[in-house]
């Protein structure tokens, strides 16, 4: 937590500055800081055990799961299909509907519709209130654009409003390059691209996934990249969505962007990852893949 909080503080404090330069319409509104968040009564009962009562991410039975649930508060979701990688209410239904491969989040599809729709809506506005939350907690506690009896100036709560729109407002979706004809010529190039741009140093030259490297998410938990081979992927296995999670990276991970490469580039070094994967994939238990996350070998 300790980790998590300073690195996301730094992060806001850079940002803020860089608002500070476009002041545009200010806010009134006052803003409220509210401890917990208040979640529904489903939620706590159909979800709690894991996110947590406050969907903090730290329920009962976290300590047990790997990898951990999600904290709606202060995490970022990893599966998302806009270009600035903020998901969409889509995005979590998807994950609602489907569940994530490979982790004790199941598809709670059993769940009408309804609900379902209510719970995307509410996890929507936990990611709202934790930024609001924390960007309002890094500048009070720095005593940055806070007037004479210590609450937020106006020019302070445009820094609020912008990094809670940064942080939680989805761009339009991600676009995917043409396709290709496959053949060897391009699995080849494929391969070329895989090693220049680094994927071997946490994928491995095999893509089984390299035991070198200390890796940790976005809450100081250790992780381990996707083996390309054997695990199914989070985000699906479907040209687009390999491409995109190549190209804009996995908020929360250290899975890079790579913006550089270009279209053809992209799709060349899609179809040679996908050529790695082994059918059927390989699920793993908790223990498992605290094990290999933690550098056991199998
Ligand atoms: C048995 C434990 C468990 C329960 C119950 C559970 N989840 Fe999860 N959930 C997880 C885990 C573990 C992850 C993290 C998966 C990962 O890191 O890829 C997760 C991730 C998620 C994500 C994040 C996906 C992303 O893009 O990062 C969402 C959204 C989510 N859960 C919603 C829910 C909702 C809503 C409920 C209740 C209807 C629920 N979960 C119930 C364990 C659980
Ligand atoms: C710094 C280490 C690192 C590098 C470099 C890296 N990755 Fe990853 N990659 C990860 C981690 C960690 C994950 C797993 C994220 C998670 O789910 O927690 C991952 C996940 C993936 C996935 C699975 C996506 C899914 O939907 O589950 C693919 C595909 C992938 N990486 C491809 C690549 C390619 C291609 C490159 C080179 C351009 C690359 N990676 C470079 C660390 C890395």
């Amino acid at each position: 937590m300790g980790y998590f909080y300073k690195s996301n503080r730094l992060r806001i404090l850079n940002v803020s500055w860089v608002l500070l330069l476009f002041t545009g319409v200010l806010f009134n509104a006052r803003i409220g800081l509210t401890a917990e968040f208040a979640t529904s009564k489903e939620f706590r009962q159909y979800c709690g055990q894991c996110h947590g009562a406050d969907g903090a991410g730290r329920g009962d039975a976290a300590r047990y799961l790997y990898p951990k649930p999600r904290d709606f508060i202060n995490g970022q979701l990893r599966l998302a299909t806009s270009s600035n990688m903020i998901a969409t209410a889509d995005d979590i239904k998807q994950v609602l509907l489907t569940g994530v491969p490979n982790t004790s989040m199941q598809s709670w599809k059993q769940l009408s519709d309804g609900l379902i729709d209510r719970l995307v809506i509410e996890i929507r506005q936990m990611q709202i209130q934790g930024a609001r939350q924390r960007v309002t907690l890094a500048l009070l506690e720095d005593g940055l654009l806070v007037d004479g009896d210590g609450k937020l100036n106006l020019a302070g709560q445009q820094v609020v409003e912008d990094y809670t729109t940064q942080q939680t407002v989805p761009t339009g979706r991600w676009v995917a390059p043409a396709g290709l004809t496959v053949n060897t010529g391009v699995l080849e190039d494929g391969r070329k691209i895989y090693l220049k741009q680094n994927c071997h140093k946490c994928h491995g030259t095999d893509g089984e996934g390299s035991f070198g490297v200390d890796l940790v998410d976005d809450q100081g938990f250790p992780t381990f990249a996707r083996d390309l081979v054997h695990d199914p992927y989070k985000a699906g296995s479907q040209f687009q969505a390999v491409a995109r999670v190549i190209q804009l990276g996995m908020p929360g991970t250290l899975m890079p962007s790579s913006r550089v490469l270009d279209d053809v580039e992209l799709a060349k070094l899609t179809y040679y990852v996908q050529s790695l994967g082994k059918a059927p994939p390989r699920l793993l238990g908790n223990i498992q893949r605290y094990h290999r996350a933690i550098g056991f070998r199998r």
